[in-house]
């Protein structure tokens, strides 16, 4: 029997950020300029370089891991000597300069720098000079977290990629980069060294792209296990914040953990009492009937809002979550009426959709003149924008801060959850 137990962590591991993907989705077009770029040094047996660079988490390691497994594959099915492969992570070199060792260290066939020349040097004299065994391999590096190099020493990054520019050079050297500005910073002093890179960005994920991208994460579960409207909600905030997939797949993690707390919590649940020691996920894939009877294990929007709320402390969210509960249901009818397609409200309209919340809630609604009061704070606070009128019920409403916030801070309050579907 698949339990719940056995579900959530399948569900986590499928999310975890060490979990590659068993296909890169919204990446095709970098990926291929990448590996055109390399297929054509492999081909022409010509070095070259080039410049990844984009914000964390747009998916430039994992894509690069992909490319570099094509190119090998490639080359090997087209009968071309596949290139050596040196992947480096600078933050993992005890100095900048270390790169250029890790280089020699990789040329295996080529002797060995002697003791009195420096690792670059080595370098630059051995692709200055015609090599003699004509038919000695590539070498395709990846230098990931390229930052790191410039903060310390630009001239070590200078160095790297004029190593490209030498005249019987062998290198393919991929530099990846997280800050949008390094290119600006250093890539004029190349062009004049007269050794400029390709530069590759890699935009931030949009909404879609997230939402995607998780999707097609999840797709390895027989069954769904996140409420579409839970994903979109994490993908919208990820996306409004910064792309950052990393930041979604977390917030992901998260919201199950939220959902793995309650169903502990939970005295009628059985299967999540071994929940300390269960993640020992079955890789074996029962039918999806097996799963229909665990209905209760399904993230909703109200976990997801939760999980993002911890992810994304605002302000403004922090304000709507600490407001009393009448002005919080003001505002929310106002993101019902406004969702509507209207721009704005009268004060007389916004009363009947605060009323019916009240109604359907159960909840006794205020008289009117608390109701004016009420609105009034809200504005003072900068929630909401109040119009003139000598009639307080004709007065315009519009709201000050973004439905989004209002769905994200209220979501999170269980009260609100059916109110705001
Ligand atoms: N297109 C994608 N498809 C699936 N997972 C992705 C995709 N892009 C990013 N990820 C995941 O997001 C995380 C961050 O991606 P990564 O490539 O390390 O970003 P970067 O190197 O740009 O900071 C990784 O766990 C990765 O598996
Ligand atoms: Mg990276």
């Amino acid at each position: 029997m698949y339990t719940d137990v056995e579900q959530i962590s399948a569900v986590k591991e499928a999310l975890h950020l060490s979990t590659a993907p068993s296909t890169v989705v919204c990446r095709e077009d970098e990926q291929k300029r990448v590996f055109d770029f390399c297929k054509t040094c492999v081909e022409q047996e010509k070095a070259g370089s080039l410049y990844v660079c984009g914000c964390p988490g747009t998916g430039k390691s994992l894509s690069m891991e992909k490319v570099k497994q094509q190119l090998v594959d490639w080359a090997r099915e087209a009968g071309f000597q596949p290139p050596d492969v040196l992947s480096v992570n600078c933050t993992s070199l005890t100095k900048t300069s270390e790169i250029f060792s890790k280089i020699n260290g990789s040329n295996q066939q080529r002797k060995k720098a002697n003791g009195s020349t420096s690792p670059l040097l080595h370098l630059q004299n051995l692709y200055s000079q015609q090599q003699p065994s004509s038919g000695s391999k590539m070498l395709l590096i990846i230098a990931d977290e390229l930052d790191y190099l410039i903060t310390r020493d630009r001239a070590v990054l200078h160095d790297l990629f004029m190593l490209t520019a030498l005249p019987f050079s062998r290198c393919i050297l991929i530099g990846i980069a997280n800050a949008i500005d390094l290119a600006d910073r250093f890539l004029p002093r190349l062009q004049s060294l007269n050794c400029k890179p390709l530069v590759i960005t890699f935009r931030a994920y949009s909404k879609d792209q997230i939402l995607r991208i998780l999707q097609e994460r999840l797709m390895v579960l027989p069954c769904p296990v996140f409420d579409s409207q839970a994903l979109e909600l994490c993908a919208r905030k990820v996306a409004a914040a910064s792309g950052d997939m990393r930041k979604a797949l977390c917030v992901c993690r998260s919201a199950i953990e939220i959902l793995e707390a309650e169903l502990r919590e939970a005295p009628s649940n059985q299967n999540l009492s071994s929940v300390q020691d269960g993640l020992s996920a079955q890789k074996t894939s029962p039918a999806c009937g097996l799963f229909t009877m665990q209905e209760n294990v399904t993230v909703r929007i109200d976990h997801m809002a939760v999980a993002l709320s911890k992810a994304y402390r605002s302000p403004i969210v922090d304000t709507i979550q600490s407001l009393p509960q009448h002005q919080q249901i003001i505002l929310c009818s106002a993101v019902k009426f406004f969702r509507g397609g209207k721009k704005d409200a009268t004060m007389g309209e916004l009363n009947k959709s605060y009323m019916e919340i009240c109604k359907s809630t159960i909840i006794p609604p205020v008289g009117t003149m608390e109701f004016s009061t009420m609105c009034r704070v809200l504005n003072d606070q900068g929630l909401l924008k109040l119009g003139q009128a000598r009639d307080d019920r004709l007065r315009r409403v519009t709201l000050k801060v973004d439905e989004a916030d209002i769905t994200f801070a209220l979501q999170g309050i269980r009260f609100f959850r059916n109110c705001l579907q």
